[in-house]
């Protein structure tokens, strides 16, 4: 379905070559002080023909809030938005009217449906995202001012160009020959690990390829050229962190945090892995390794010492940074000619034209972090109405001991 979100709902619409594409949000809280610059920020970092490692389509993406707000502030009511597709060329794809290109969904729209827009991607372009992105900057406004929470992400790799071992997610640090040796702890860097607590969105946007780390980044940059000289494409990762969320959100057990998160994220076109804290890698790790173990903070309350979990435990959050990294494919149109065959059958050849990402994990960081701050937020909607529905309560006062967290001393 087109919407996501409990508490925060978020119903996109539109296809790449309709008039406009954008979102109603409903659930935001009223009162909140919104501003389209507040959400176009976001859609500028995500619009195409930013550089030209992304697709030529030119957009200028513009935000248009059409409800929900007034002298500037929520109202509590739905907000409506949308962005007018400008740079439309219908029939743009005029061989895609014989053959489903390999690997998009031309063919299993059309299955499904019995019907599918006439040019482009349709509702499965990436133009859809464009209400998700707007959507997750409301959110992210009132997380930072009420939580200070901050969400980050970054390329971490792009085809086998990788973010060195000292700076990447624990499993993209490859592991040797010897299977006696359970000497993985280095996957989990101190570098890696202040990478995380410090990285910014000022600093991510210092590189167009959007990996923080110029040696990398220039590696990607050629291997996305390569690629698109080719007339080819390429794949990659983008890592993502949360900071400063509250523990207690996620609700078990269908709607454990990461498997919200993960829906959340492989619902973005183009997804085809989702893994958290140690995510495959954790699997190498002895348990006498893997496990966190708890410390006090300076409030009292516990902390861990390593974060392996990646900030979820239980499927509830606990207070450290949550860390997950998501897998984009190469996307699926290309001008080399592929040998396939058309929708009736008849084998052939097809280049697509038309104009393409030929590596979509530059764009696809903001929309990770939208996604990402569309689930805080729902997440924290509904903790803290259970918090206020339990608050009205009479205490209890006849419960042994152990059910109860005890006071710190
Ligand atoms: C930011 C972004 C840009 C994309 N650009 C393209 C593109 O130019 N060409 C293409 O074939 N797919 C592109 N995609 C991916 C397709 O939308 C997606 O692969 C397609 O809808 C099939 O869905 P699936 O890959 O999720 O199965 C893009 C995805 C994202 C997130």
């Amino acid at each position: 379905m087109s919407t996501f979100g409990t508490l925060f709902r978020v119903t996109t619409y539109g296809e790449s070559h309709c008039a406009s594409v954008g979102a109603i949000i409903d659930g935001c809280p009223p009162g909140l002080e919104l501003s389209p610059a507040d959400i176009q920020v976001q859609l500028t970092r995500r619009r195409p023909g930013q550089s030209n490692l992304t697709t030529p389509r030119n957009e200028k993406d513009l935000v248009q809030l059409q409800s929900g707000l007034e002298h500037g502030v929520t109202l509590g009511t739905p907000i409506g938005l949308l962005v007018k597709n400008e740079d439309q060329r219908p029939h743009d794809y005029t061989e895609t009217d014989l053959y489903p290109r390999p690997s998009h969904a031309d063919y299993t729209y059309l299955e499904k449906y019995g019907v599918k827009a006439s040019s482009g991607g349709g509702r499965s372009s990436a133009r859809e995202t464009i209400g998700r992105v707007a959507a997750g900057a409301i959110a992210e406004k009132y997380l930072k001012l009420v939580y200070g929470i901050e969400i980050v992400a970054f390329v971490s790799s792009v085809g086998k160009v990788h973010l060195p071992s000292s700076h990447a997610p624990p499993s993209l640090v490859p592991s040797d020959d010897n299977e006696d040796n359970d000497d993985v702890h280095d996957a989990l860097s101190p570098e890696f690990r202040t990478l995380l607590s410090t990285i910014t969105r000022e600093e991510v946007d210092k590189y167009m390829t959007r990996c923080p780390h110029p040696e990398t980044s220039e590696k990607m940059t050629k291997r996305i050229i390569r690629a698109k000289e080719a007339q080819d494409s390429i794949g990659g990762t983008v890592t993502c962190v949360i900071r400063n969320v509250p523990s207690g959100l996620g609700e078990p057990v269908f709607d454990k945090f990461e498997a919200t998160l993960a829906h959340a994220m492989l619902s973005i076109p183009a997804t085809k892995a989702f893994e958290i804290g140690s995510g495959f890698k954790g699997t190498e790790v002895p348990g006498s390794k893997h496990n966190d173990p708890f410390v006090r903070r300076e409030d009292g309350r516990l902390g861990t010492t390593t974060n392996w979990s990646g900030g979820v435990q239980g499927g509830i959050t606990n207070g450290e940074d949550i860390y997950f990294r998501i897998g984009f494919k190469s996307p699926a149109t290309i001008s080399q000619p592929q040998d396939t065959a058309q929708y009736n059958g008849t084998p052939g050849s097809l280049a697509a034209k038309g104009r393409h990402d030929p590596c979509v994990v530059p764009r696809a960081v903001p929309i990770v972090e939208a996604m990402a701050a569309i689930v805080v937020m729902d997440q924290l909607l509904i903790q803290n109405s259970r918090k206020s529905a339990a608050s009205l309560l009479p205490p209890i006062t006849t419960l042994p001991p152990t059910m109860i967290l005890p006071k710190s001393n």
